[in-house]
Order: C-alpha cells, then sequence, then structure tokens
C-alpha cells in the first residue's frame, strides 16, 4: 500500500438535469467556466496538488470528456502550421498510462460511481473530486485536504457552513470533540437532513481523501436517502475504526451543477484573471 496519496477519482456519471437544457447534448462537466471546460479546472487542481493518476467514471454520453483528455494530432498540426501555440490543447493531457475512464452502467448514486474506482485503488488510498463543485482558492482545496491528511492520516474532507435551511442539499457532520476551528473530528454523517434533524451545519462539500477500507463498505451495496447508493453512508461506517477529520476549507465554493453557479464562477473566475478582468470589469459597468 502506497501511504502518499497520489491517485484520484472523478465520478462523472450523473445525469446533470439541473442544469439542462445546456446539459442536454453536451455533458455538464463540458461547460466552459471562463477558457476551458469545467472538468478541466478540477483536474488542473489535482494535478497542481501533486496527484500522478487519474480515474474518471463515467456514464452514457460522457465521450466528449475521453475526447478532451485526448491528443488531437490533426488539430495540433493545424495549429502550429499557422504558428500558434499548443498550450491551450496540450499542457493539460496526462501520459495515457496515468489516465483511465470506467464505465459506471447506471447511475446508481454517488457510492456506488466510487466503488467503481475499487480496482484503479488496488489497495491504495484515493482523493475524489466531484467536478460540480469547483473551488477558487489560494491553495488548492484538495491540497489543503492532502495536508491534514498527512498530519491526522485516515480519512479526510472538505466542509463548508451552510445556511440552516439548506442542510437537506447536502452531507452533514455531526462535529466531534477537540480539534481546531478549521480541523474537526467527525462523530458522524447524515446525508440531506431535514434543518431540523441536522448535526450541525457543515456540509460536506466535493472533496474527499479516502482510504482503501470504503471499498469494502460500499461493496454493501446499502440504498440511502433518494434509493441511492451513497457515498455517506459508507463514510459513515468507518467513524471510530480510524481517524477523520473535517477540514473547513479556505476559498470560495461554486455549485457548478447549477446554472445559477456557473454563472457565478465565470464572474469570479473572470474578476480573477488579470486577461480577462478589465473587458470584463467594464461590460459590468455598462449593463448596471
Ligand atoms: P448529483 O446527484 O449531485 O448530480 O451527483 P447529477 O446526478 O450529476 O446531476 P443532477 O442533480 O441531475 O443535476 C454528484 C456527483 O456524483 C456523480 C455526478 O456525476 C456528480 O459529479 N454521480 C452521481 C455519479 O457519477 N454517478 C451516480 O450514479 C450519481
Amino acid at each position: 500500500m502506497n501511504d502518499k496519496v497520489l491517485k484520484v477519482v472523478f465520478p462523472i456519471a450523473g445525469r446533470g438535469t439541473r442544469t439542462l437544457p445546456a446539459s442536454k447534448a453536451v455533458p455538464k462537466e463540458m461547460l466552459p467556466v471562463l477558457d476551458r471546460p469545467l472538468i478541466q479546472h478540477s483536474f488542473e487542481e489535482a494535478v497542481s496538488s501533486g496527484f500522478e493518476q487519474f480515474l474518471f467514471i463515467t456514464g452514457r454520453d460522457k465521450g466528449a470528456i475521453e475526447d478532451h483528455f485526448d491528443r488531437h494530432p490533426d488539430l495540433e498540426q493545424a495549429l502550429s502550421d499557422k504558428g500558434q501555440a499548443l498550450a491551450a490543447i496540450r499542457d493539460f493531457i496526462p501520459p495515457p498510462a496515468d489516465i483511465s475512464f470506467v464505465r459506471q452502467q447506471e447511475p446508481l448514486g454517488l457510492g456506488h460511481a466510487v466503488w467503481c474506482a475499487r480496482h484503479f485503488s488496488a489497495g491504495d488510498p484515493v482523493a475524489v473530486v466531484l467536478t460540480d463543485d469547483l473551488i477558487l482558492a489560494d491553495q488548492p482545496c484538495l491540497a489543503q485536504l492532502l495536508e491534514v491528511q498527512a498530519e491526522l492520516g485516515g480519512n479526510v474532507v472538505a466542509v463548508m457552513e451552510v445556511p440552516k435551511d439548506q442542510t437537506s442539499r447536502y452531507g452533514v457532520i455531526d462535529p466531534g470533540a477537540g480539534g481546531s476551528e478549521t480541523v474537526i473530528p467527525i462523530a458522524g454523517l447524515v446525508e440531506k437532513p431535514a434543518p431540523e434533524d441536522a448535526p450541525s451545519n457543515l456540509a460536506v462539500v466535493g472533496r474527499y481523501v479516502l482510504q482503501p477500507e470504503i471499498f469494502a463498505e460500499l461493496a454493501r451495496m446499502e440504498k440511502g436517502a433518494g434509493g441511492e447508493i451513497q457515498l455517506t453512508d459508507a463514510m459513515a461506517r468507518l467513524i471510530g475504526k480510524m481517524p477523520f477529520h473535517a477540514v473547513v476549507f479556505e476559498g470560495r465554493r461554486f455549485d457548478c451543477g447549477s446554472a445559477a453557479g456557473l454563472l457565478e464562477a465565470n464572474l469570479a473566475y473572470g474578476l480573477n484573471d488579470e486577461t480577462f478582468a478589465p473587458g470584463l470589469r467594464s461590460a459590468i459597468k455598462e449593463f448596471l
């Protein structure tokens, strides 16, 4: 077993109903945020956090994502014939042996999608990234989790405070005793609790570092909230068996599984980018 976490899994087999009609013929992960598809942002976060092996759990109609992470010799030739830089289409593509795709044949839930990564894990810990949760941060969110994991071991998930009336949209943690303001031991986890049943207002967002024991829990295939096989329920069964911490990450998260979140992310990334910011600022002034 490898102690250092080098493997990262991107479950992208969900249907994307909240981004319709934009995601009817195009996977939602290919919708743009600024100058690149949403999924490339998550991928770049993983690369800059030090990950070396990448697995995408795909589903029906997600072929464009495989094409995106593949070389495109004709296009490369056309660009170099015109003297244009290849960086935009080449720099983010990992060597073939480091990237793989597994098909989740039915969208039975996030837990089931992660279970499809069991052979990729091969007894090693894995990180899991949900592309919908785009996080703009000085230090990549995954890197923040890895630092805590290296110090405390076990499992680590990213959390953020949400308004109490929104707990039913998230997995919510029951904070245990001890810890600090930003690194909190987890005593319990509940998927999509009603506000009156929520143990806190700290919601899990889509960044996880998980020990390989998670796969035995997922293999039980127990259905949870919404009749889906939930990652939260499998993680909850690991509490008490090994360290399990939540990290209140530094950064701003955008829910890019919704049209409103995508719009906000485009504005924030645009205003944060020195090429796009000046033009965007004056356009906004004009519109207001
Ligand atoms: P969600 O349930 O939030 O989103 O899944 P969805 O199904 O993609 O989209 P909506 O709600 O219909 O708009 C959270 C993450 O888990 C993945 C999704 O792709 C998304 O990244 N997922 C979910 C799977 O890979 N397989 C599943 O069976 C379910």
